[in-house]
């Protein structure tokens, strides 16, 4: 076994940054690794148009630690009142990468999103005709579907019609939990990829429930059982140029999950690539690593791969990672994967 992985720069093509002292405090555990990522636009208030984009995209800049250099690329919250105009200017501006689809009411602050698919219709039909692509939260908000059904339903009642009623639309499912959202991307001939997150390869619904309620395991999509795990796993380290990583990093400071009502997101900027490298070093695929966190990803948006290579290395000792960082809104709490880390990013 190698001790030592150089890979091109990662990128993550799924993060949620959030805004000012939060912002502040999480940025630099995303940008001393990654060159670039697709920054979720689900703010209060969202990010819905390309002046909005704009305006946080400087923020971003703004709030990046000296020496780092690091590329947001931004993303539009759909709305049933987004102009199909407006996400055109975006995009030929260069400034917007894709726009993302929240089902009313599926997470974090998502109430403004898609009720109705009909009236989103407009926007949809333009982006597949100028090649812009849509990232899905792929669940239903139905109360009578069960929570852990979410996606399978959504697959079946929401994304597999949109595909057929509009086959020129790039579509990128986000978070993949599921044999069934695998199974789905795998069966689709053309432009459908999916983003499985660093968690979802290491933990499953026992993490959240088993021993007591573990709120820093709570995130939506939740995790599913072990055979959606397993199936996750698979896909990952598989190298097929449709899967890739989104680490859906969602930092939420402690108090607000650790109460009768606890936000689902779970912080794993800071460790992913170790977590990663474990991941696919336990699998026996360490030199699929670079395809998922590195390679497909831009393959799939039409980007150039980074020049930049970071390397990982394999310590004697576990590498510490702190339990919590702290921001200046408050203690976020880091995805512990309940078993030691070795592989360590040395630039
Ligand atoms: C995300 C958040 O907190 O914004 N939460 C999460 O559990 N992943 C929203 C999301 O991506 O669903
Ligand atoms: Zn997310």
């Amino acid at each position: 076994m190698p001790h030592t992985l150089t890979l091109r720069r990662p990128d993550d093509w799924h993060l949620h940054l959030r805004d000012g002292a939060m912002l502040q405090g999480v940025i630099g555990d995303t940008s001393r690794t990654f060159a670039r990522a697709i920054i979720m636009p689900n703010l209060v208030p969202p990010v819905v148009t390309t002046d909005d984009a704009a305006a946080y995209k400087a923020r971003i800049l703004s709030a990046l630690p000296k020496g780092h250099s690091f590329q947001p690329l931004m993303t539009l919250y759909l709305t049933e009142h987004t102009s199909p105009d407006d996400v055109e200017k975006g995009k030929a501006s260069g400034l917007v990468t894709a726009v993302k689809l929240y089902p009313a009411g599926a997470t974090t602050n998502s109430h403004d999103g898609v009720r109705d698919m009909d009236k989103a219709m407009p926007v949809l039909e333009r982006m597949a005709k100028i090649g812009l692509p849509l990232c899905v939260h792929g669940e239903v908000t139905t109360p009578e579907v069960d929570i852990f059904d979410r996606e399978a339903v959504f697959i079946e009642t929401v994304l597999d019609p949109l595909r057929r009623r509009l086959p020129e639309l790039k579509v990128t499912m986000e978070h993949v939990t599921t044999e069934d959202g695998i199974d789905y991307i795998k069966g689709a001939e053309k432009n459908l990829a999916g983003t499985i997150t660093t968690h979802h390869l290491i933990i499953n619904r026992n993490a959240i429930l088993v021993g007591g309620i573990k709120p820093h395991y709570y995130c939506l999509p939740v995790a599913k059982r072990e055979k959606h795990r397993l199936a996750l796993r698979k896909a990952a380290v598989s190298g097929d140029a449709r899967f890739f990583l989104g680490t859906d990093s969602a930092p939420h400071v402690d108090p607000l999950k650790e109460c009768a009502c606890g936000c689902a997101g779970i912080y794993t900027s800071i460790n992913t690539m170790s977590c990663l490298a474990h991941v696919f070093e336990e699998e026996n695929a360490l030199d699929k690593l670079e395809a998922f966190a590195s390679l497909n990803g831009p393959a799939w948006y039409g980007l150039p791969v980074n020049e930049e290579k970071i390397t990982l290395t394999k310590r004697e000792e576990p590498v510490r990672f702190p339990a919590k960082i702290e921001t200046g809104a408050g203690p976020v709490t880091v995805f512990d994967p309940l078993f030691p880390l070795y592989w360590d990013v040395s630039e």
